[in-house]
């Protein structure tokens, strides 16, 4: 266990088994589900709460607090509208959405089976052939119709247009629109970067995946602000970045590439884009794209509001506009490849074991305190290391079942360690630490339990 990183083969399980694990063990359920769900829109439960955070700890240590040039940010949702203006996104945030005439059904015309080839084969029109997924008729479609992804809402008391904002559809305008107040107050030189996690949101139209395609999700983004024509470097440095990031936490590396954007398909604002993807059970799928957004953002906020957002070069007393990279992952993302690649079933002596085998850090609950009876003695003992423990640890208590079935539910949630408090504890004041990869149990006296943890955990 420990820090180390597990080498593993690609993870087989289907979505259907994973998103039933997430609803029976309490990791995710559908948003509003007595009335029905509602398309897109998903809730963490207490495990998915806390590996979420786990997640969102660990980029923040690792981008933010082991890194002397980067600071955080936490900003506003709404932001002035006028920022999306400048950013672009008011005009350029579509996708182009297509009608079949047969059914009336509608769809990302860039997202239909085949769309991508009749483009690569240089179609005039790539839609004139191209069969509806739900009714089958060929090339009955609607002239393409640019459809913005920001949901609208209106600030005041008043529905008119003056009030009119949107909810942020990514968190990294704020800290280009709050550079200037960073650079000054945090005194940082070039390269500096600034981090923010937060909710963004997007009407997407073609939801689905579960997780993967959300209309509320989570980002954790970093602006890292350099001198232009350092650009090249950092964009290899940053891609470089997402991919040791994964398979550090144990990801493993057949089932994540790195894909370059051709020039075609980049956003409004990039010079160069690449993907970090992960092999879902639907496919290779978008986890952590990395741009190189040269100067685009801080000029067009810059003219956008009259104001001054350039650096002072000190070595070369002249001012200039950095440039940017950006690594933009989604939380939900990243929660989904890491169940996804934790997932394991392996036969045992009762049949079949299924256990997750999260990184420590990550685990949602890092240990288990389990008495091998409910006899008040025992149970006492048990809540005591459990209280204990609790000061450093997400730990959990359990009495219930029998303790071949408590190690099965907490292999199932991934908890890295178990704790058995037995009769023998009350005589010899030691405790059994079972390891859920290995299976492997040691005997460490009461006194000990936490530096073995410690150990064990790797932290
Ligand atoms: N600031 C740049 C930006 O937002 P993006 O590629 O649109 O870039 C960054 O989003 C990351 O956010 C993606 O790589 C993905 O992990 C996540 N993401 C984007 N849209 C999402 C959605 N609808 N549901 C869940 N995650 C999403």
């Amino acid at each position: 266990m420990g820090n180390e990183t597990a080498v593993r083969a690609a993870s087989t399980v289907s979505m259907d088994t994973i998103v039933s694990l997430c609803k029976r063990r309490g990791f995710v359920f559908p948003s509003s589900e007595i009335y029905g769900g509602y398309a897109s829109f998903w809730d963490y439960g207490p495990l998915g709460a806390e590996l979420k955070r786990n997640i969102k700890d660990a980029w923040w240590r690792d981008i933010v607090h082991k890194r002397e040039e980067v600071v955080g940010l936490d900003a506003s949702i709404i932001m002035h509208p006028d920022v999306w203006k400048s950013s672009g996104h008011l005009e350029n945030f579509t996708d182009p959405l297509v009608d079949c005439r047969n059914c009336k059904q509608r769809f990302r015309a860039d997202n239909l089976p085949g769309f991508e080839q009749a483009v690569e084969a240089g179609a005039t029109d790539p839609l004139a052939d191209l069969p509806c997924p739900n009714c089958g008729q060929r090339g009955k479609w609607t002239e393409p119709r640019a459809f913005n992804l920001m949901f609208k809402t209106f600030v005041g008391s008043v529905e008119e247009d003056a009030a009119t904002t949107y909810l942020r559809p990514e968190t990294a305008q704020a800290m280009f629109v709050q550079f200037a107040n960073v650079l000054a107050s945090s005194r940082r030189k070039l390269p500096f970067g600034i981090a923010q996690i937060g909710k963004a949101f997007r009407n997407e139209i073609t939801p689905g995946n579960f997780i993967f395609r959300l209309r509320e999700l989570e980002q954790m983004e970093l602006e890292y602000f350099v001198k232009p024509g350092e650009d090249d470097e950092w964009y290899e440095y940053w891609r470089a970045f997402t991919m040791d990031w994964f398979t550090g936490f144990g990801v493993p590396r057949e089932s994540l590439r790195l894909r370059e954007h051709d020039r075609a398909s980049l956003s409004h604002y990039s010079k160069g884009t690449t993907d970090l993807e992960y092999l879902f059970p639907f496919g290779w799928g978008e986890l952590w794209g990395v741009a190189a957004r040269t100067d685009f953002d801080l000029k067009a906020h810059a003219t956008g509001s009259g104001k001054d957002l350039s650096y002072f070069d000190e070595e070369t007393k002249t001012h200039i506009v950095p440039y940017v990279v950006e690594p933009a992952l989604g939380v939900d993302r990243a929660f989904l490849v890491f169940l996804l690649s934790a997932y394991a079933e392996e036969p045992d002596k009762d049949g079949t074991r299924v256990v997750l085998r999260f990184h420590p850090r990550l685990a949602p609950v890092k240990a288990a305190v389990l008495p091998l009876s409910r006899k008040a003695p025992l149970t006492a003992q048990a809540r005591e290391l459990r209280d204990q423990l609790a000061e450093r640890y997400s730990v959990e208590y359990d009495e219930t079942g029998s303790i071949g079935k408590r190690y099965r539910r907490h292999d199932e949630i991934g908890t890295p360690l178990c704790i058995t408090v037995d009769f023998q504890t009350l005589e010899d004041g030691a405790v059994t630490i079972r390891d859920r990869d290995t299976m492997e149990q040691v005997r460490v006296s009461l006194g000990e339990v936490e530096a073995t943890l410690r150990e064990k955990l790797g932290f």
